[in-house]
């Protein structure tokens, strides 16, 4: 597969979005070894330190519906949690909607965004940012709580191993996306099911209950304190010690 690979950038997701738009086709991946503008979900800084991390965008340009496209950030989710197995045998959780969790803290996050056809370009471009922290230390104040690493010392065997194990997967999910198998195994490693939870949406409405599973797309089930059932499909979940 066709890779750029960068000492620095901005971010990775950017450098894609620039690529789809000056007319790169295909499947292509984009691989940094530092980041100076990292985003993360909900408009955040994902924090991309010099080589102690994998930072990589896989990018996928086709004519699929957008609609078959929905379950890749679950789906993807997964993958990276099977290639962390395969490359450091660590078991992560999944925490909804699609961030991994190593002994309790945050060690992977994953932002999928979209460039829409236009006048130039019948095609959509998919981007699958995943950034995954290797053995980064000194996080931000407001990080060090949350955040956490895999290894004391990076390795760039492991990170070779983790980039074609992800890639591989992703370009097999990319030819037939509504028949990739994922949503039993991300039931499997969920540290969500039969927790108390608080889920705020986008307007800051907040939902709280009880996580009773996923639904085949994916969604979260939530049942309130009342009994009744919900759906969600997206939001920022956040366990409650009770
Ligand atoms: C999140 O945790 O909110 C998602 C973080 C996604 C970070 C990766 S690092 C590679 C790619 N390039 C970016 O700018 N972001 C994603």
């Amino acid at each position: 597969m066709k890779r750029f690979d960068y000492e620095i950038i901005d971010s990775t997701n950017e450098e894609a979005k620039r690529k789809i738009i000056a007319g790169e086709t295909g499947d292509f991946l984009l691989i940094a070894k530092e980041q100076t503008a990292g985003k993360g979900r909900k408009g955040r800084n994902f924090y991309s330190p010099k080589n102690t991390g994998l930072y990589m965008s896989f990018v996928h340009v086709g004519y699929e519906a957008l609609e078959n496209s929905v379950s890749v950030t679950t789906a993807t989710s997964v993958i990276v949690r099977n290639a962390i197995k395969h490359a450091f045998s660590i078991e992560c959780d999944i925490k909804w909607v699609n961030d991994l969790y190593f002994k309790g803290k945050k060690i992977c996050g994953i932002l999928c965004e979209c460039v829409l056809p236009d006048s130039n370009r019948k095609e959509t471009g998919i981007i699958v940012g995943i950034g995954i922290n290797i053995c980064t230390k000194d996080f931000p104040k407001e990080l060090t709580e949350k955040a956490g690493a895999l290894v004391e010392n990076e390795d760039f065997e492991y990170i070779e191993k983790l980039i074609s194990y992800i890639s591989k997967e992703l370009e097999n999910y990319f030819v037939n996306p509504s028949e990739y198998r994922y949503i039993e195994e991300y039931r499997l490693h969920s540290c969500c099911i039969g927790k108390n939870v608080e889920i705020s949406d986008a307007t800051g409405v907040i939902n709280k209950g009880i996580v009773k599973g996923f639904t085949d797309e994916g969604h979260l089930i939530l049942e309130d304190y009342e009994g009744k059932e919900h759906i969600l499909s997206s939001g920022e979940i956040s366990l409650m010690v009770l």
